[in-house]
């Protein structure tokens, strides 16, 4: 049988967790399980996660597959509901929304008392300079004095756009962020996610929203998640199928991009795009078995890549880190010109997922 795997370490995700509650210890912790808890598989990251003080997802379906798990705890729509007709379900399955635009504003005060007889929070948010999702400054202020006179309990949300450079606006969104909850005080407060996690300890406040931590992958471009103290949860494997030799000026692959500059050897190893490994490479990819890295030759295909297997002791069937413990998706990320982000989101679901 195929041999391409999704191993999940449930160990290393509560590893991960318990760094944000060293980090984070007097903030509540909304573990971000969207997209599939970044393409791990939420079912069996929740139950890992379940520690956590509540979940954040982007839309009511991954909200209501948590709750169809099980899990009670609150959940956060990070971009609020979509439709009128969304504010039912929501209050039904004890969900909590953002609100960033005056529709969705007119709709949760539409519901107002069975929201608030629910002890629901509200999320209003800022727009502090990402533009992308919130209400400017000059108008959130009142959203939210008028949400709090109607006996709604407010958090003031926000986003940073560079929270993992140094970069002009970040201290811009910060002060427009305090400004805001300051003359809206008291007024609960959330707005750092993994990077800002680090960078501001000061602004934790009351809710802090880490994902890509949670998962061992980097937010940062400078720093690994060693420097980080974090541990990879992913690792994504495959087999060798094949051994050939070849002789210098053979070529491999579709394109036939590379050519023998020696005689080698080659493994060819049955992952490809069609499981999620990415094919661009920019720059020169490498896998890692047993701890050592060799590179990946020619282009990935739909199924299968060219490693070189010149002077290691490769057989059939012995097993290949595409990402992982030793070849970190980090670094698979930066040679394709992305981020691990990415690459763990769009796994696709033909390997095999076995939590360890
Ligand atoms: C609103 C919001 N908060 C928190 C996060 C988590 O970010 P990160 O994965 O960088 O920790 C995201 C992710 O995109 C988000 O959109």
């Amino acid at each position: 049988m195929r041999q391409a795997t999704v191993y999940i370490d449930s160990t290393a995700l509560q590893y991960n967790l318990n760094r944000v509650k060293q980090l984070a210890p007097t903030a509540k912790i909304v573990s971000m399980v969207k997209a599939n808890a970044y393409g791990h598989g939420v079912k069996d990251c929740l139950a890992a996660l379940k520690d956590s003080d509540a979940f954040g997802v982007a839309c009511l379906q991954e909200a209501l597959e948590i709750r169809e798990l099980g899990y009670q705890q609150p959940i956060t729509l990070i971009e609020g509901i979509f439709s009128a007709d969304e504010m039912q379900i929501v209050i039904n399955q004890n969900i909590e929304v953002v609100v960033h635009h005056q529709a969705q504003l007119d709709w949760l005060l539409a519901h107002k008392d069975a929201y608030i007889t629910k002890g629901l929070k509200v999320w209003v948010k800022l727009n502090s300079g990402m533009n992308r999702l919130g209400f400017k400054i000059d108008v959130i202020k009142q959203v939210i004095n008028q949400l709090k006179a109607e006996g709604f309990t407010c958090v003031l949300a926000m986003h940073f756009a560079n929270a993992d450079a140094d970069h002009p606006l970040n201290e811009e969104q910060v002060q427009q962020f305090l400004e805001v909850k300051n003359d809206c005080a008291p007024l609960m407060g959330s707005c750092c996610n993994s990077a800002a996690i680090y960078k501001y300890p000061e602004l934790h406040f009351d809710f802090v929203r880490p994902g890509i931590m949670l998962y061992g992958a980097t937010p940062f471009a400078d720093k690994t998640i060693h420097d980080l103290d974090l541990k990879p949860v992913m690792t994504f494997t495959a087999e060798v199928i094949a051994l050939n030799h070849i002789k210098a000026g053979e070529h491999v692959g579709y394109g036939s991009t590379f050519t023998a500059d020696q005689d080698m050897t080659l493994a060819i190893v049955s992952i490809g795009y069609g499981d999620g490994y990415p094919r661009a490479f920019p720059k020169q990819n490498y896998v890692a078995i047993n701890g050592q890295q060799t590179r990946v030759i020619g282009r990935v295909a739909m199924d299968m890549i060219a490693i070189d297997a010149t002077d290691l002791n490769l057989q059939l069937g012995t097993e290949v880190e595409l990402w992982g413990k030793t070849r970190l998706v980090d670094d698979v990320a930066e040679a394709n010109g992305t981020i691990g982000y990415e690459l763990l989101c769009r796994m696709s679901a033909r390997p095999v997922r076995k939590l360890v």
